[in-house]
Formats: C-alpha cells, sequence, structure tokens
C-alpha cells in the first residue's frame, strides 16, 4: 500500500511523506507556490494528495466570497463541446432544514410497507443529516441534448468539476465529504431542487471548517492499476521496473 502520512507540525503546519516516491513535501495546500523539480504544479498535487473525505465539521458557515471561489473552480472542470452541464445549490442556514425535510419524505416513501419503523422517527433522522454541515452543496448535472454530445460525458465533467471543488475548498483549509446515498435517486430529492428526471442529482458536498484530524486513507499502488506500453524496462539507471508495471499486452 501507499501511505501518505500527513505530520502536523508547528501552528498550521503540515508535513506529506509519500513512502513509495521518496518525496516530502511540507504543507499540503495548492498554490503554496512551491517550484518543484516536476514544475510549477506541486501546489495542486500537494492538494490532490492531502485532500480527505472529513464529515466532522464545525458549525460556523465559511463566507460565500470562499465559496464563490469554489464554484469557480468547479466551473473550470474540463467539459466537452463546452457544454457546462453542471447546476449547484449552496444551501445554508434554514435552506438546509427544507432540503432536510426532502430527504425526511424520501426516506418515509423508501418504507417497506411491512416496516415496524415508526415513520416519524425514519423522517427525523433523514432530516437531521442535512444538518451535518453548516453548508451542503448540492450538485447536479442536466445534460445538453444535442448532436454528438454524450450523456456520460456530461456526468463525468460534473464529477470533474465536483473535484475541482473538493481540492479548492482543501487548499482553503476547508473540510469536505462528497455524499451520495440513496437520496440523490429520490424522485422527492430531484423535485426539491425542481429537476427534471433527465437531470443527474450527483451528489451533496458537506463543507465546513475541520472539527479535529483529517483520517488516514490508503491506495492501492499505481503498478497494480496500471500497464506502461511502449516503455523500456528500467529506469536510466539500469534498474528494473517492477514486473507489472511493464508487462505487455497479451504476455
Ligand atoms: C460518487 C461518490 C459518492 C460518495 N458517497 C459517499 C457517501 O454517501 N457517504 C460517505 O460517507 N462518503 C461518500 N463518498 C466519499 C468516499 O467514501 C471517500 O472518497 C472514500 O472513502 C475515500 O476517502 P478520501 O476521499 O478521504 O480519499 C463518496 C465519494 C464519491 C466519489
Amino acid at each position: 500500500m501507499i501511505l501518505v502520512g500527513i505530520h502536523r507540525g508547528g501552528p498550521g503546519g503540515m508535513t506529506i511523506v509519500l513512502e513509495t516516491i521518496g518525496r516530502t513535501a511540507s504543507d499540503g495546500r495548492a498554490g503554496s507556490g512551491a517550484e518543484g523539480p516536476d514544475g510549477p504544479s506541486l501546489g495542486v498535487l500537494d492538494a490532490i494528495l492531502t485532500r480527505r473525505s472529513v464529515g466532522k465539521v464545525r458549525d460556523e458557515a465559511p463566507p460565500r466570497a470562499v465559496i464563490e471561489e469554489l464554484l469557480l473552480a468547479a466551473t473550470w472542470a474540463p467539459n466537452h463541446r463546452l457544454t457546462e452541464p453542471w447546476r449547484f445549490w449552496v444551501l445554508a442556514g434554514d435552506a438546509r432544514r427544507d432540503f432536510g425535510e426532502a430527504l425526511g419524505r424520501a426516506a418515509v416513501a423508501r418504507m417497506a410497507a411491512d416496516s415496524d419503523k415508526d415513520p416519524a422517527a425514519v423522517f427525523a433522522a433523514a432530516a437531521a443529516k442535512a444538518l451535518r454541515a453548516p453548508v451542503v452543496i448540492a450538485v447536479a448535472v442536466e445534460p445538453v441534448v444535442a448532436p454528438k454530445v454524450v450523456e456520460l460525458e456530461e456526468i463525468t465533467a460534473g464529477a470533474a468539476a465536483i473535484q475541482n471543488l473538493l481540492l479548492a475548498a482543501h487548499a482553503r483549509g476547508l473540510a469536505t465529504i462528497w455524499r451520495t446515498g440513496e437520496p440523490c435517486y429520490a424522485p422527492e430529492v430531484k423535485a426539491y431542487f425542481d429537476l427534471a428526471p433527465t437531470a443527474h442529482l450527483l451528489g451533496f458536498v458537506y463543507l465546513g471548517y475541520p472539527a479535529g484530524e483529517p483520517p488516514t486513507r490508503e491506495r492501492t499502488p499505481v503498478a497494480a492499476k496500471t500497464l506502461w506500453l511502449g516503455w523500456p524496462d528500467g529506469d536510466e539507471d539500469g534498474d528494473a521496473f517492477p514486473a507489472t508495471a511493464t508487462r505487455t499486452i497479451g504476455a
């Protein structure tokens, strides 16, 4: 497993240890301006490597200007044929309660006819989920229907926009978690956002200031997911790359 360890140093300081590639980067915030041997994108790379899904956040909402910036980052995601298929709803305060009621209605509608649960309790539990962060950003894609526009590409563009948003939030010291689950596909929730049946609710980004340390997570090594084709077997020093990474198709 690749371990990306995050050590918190002095006040707000953070050191990222990338054990497998032996690089140590300080401060995982994008835009740190670090200029590394790989070029000027080091700050973005650090943000990618240190972003974690964080569910526990404090009560106070980040300023609207910061959220505007995150949305701007989202809208600079790549999108085929420049369809810009994404839509955002930024919920705070009591708007989250209205959204929670939609979650509650969806949960009750989903209850099995023979369920012995109390519908009021099911409603309340689902509705409370909308209050897990001071800001909830719902993201949907309304696929453009036009010649040569592929619906899957509209959805993937929307996912790229969400990832931009998550990274930008992380760069600004905010915690996020992208949540989906049944509510994304529930007619009651789609109706709350006035979405047509053809639209896709891609998820809800719960956003706030982090409460506590981010979780540590692991990823499968790149070599287990990658084939290198047309590359030499070893690096410039003559050291062999792992066999799995240079396997030839059909071998
Ligand atoms: C499309 C999508 C849907 C997700 N839905 C949920 C969810 O409903 N609940 C949740 O706790 N996390 C959800 N996540 C977050 C993943 O659990 C999280 O990304 C994963 O555990 C890896 O952790 P990391 O983001 O910190 O690297 C979702 C992520 C994606 C991409």
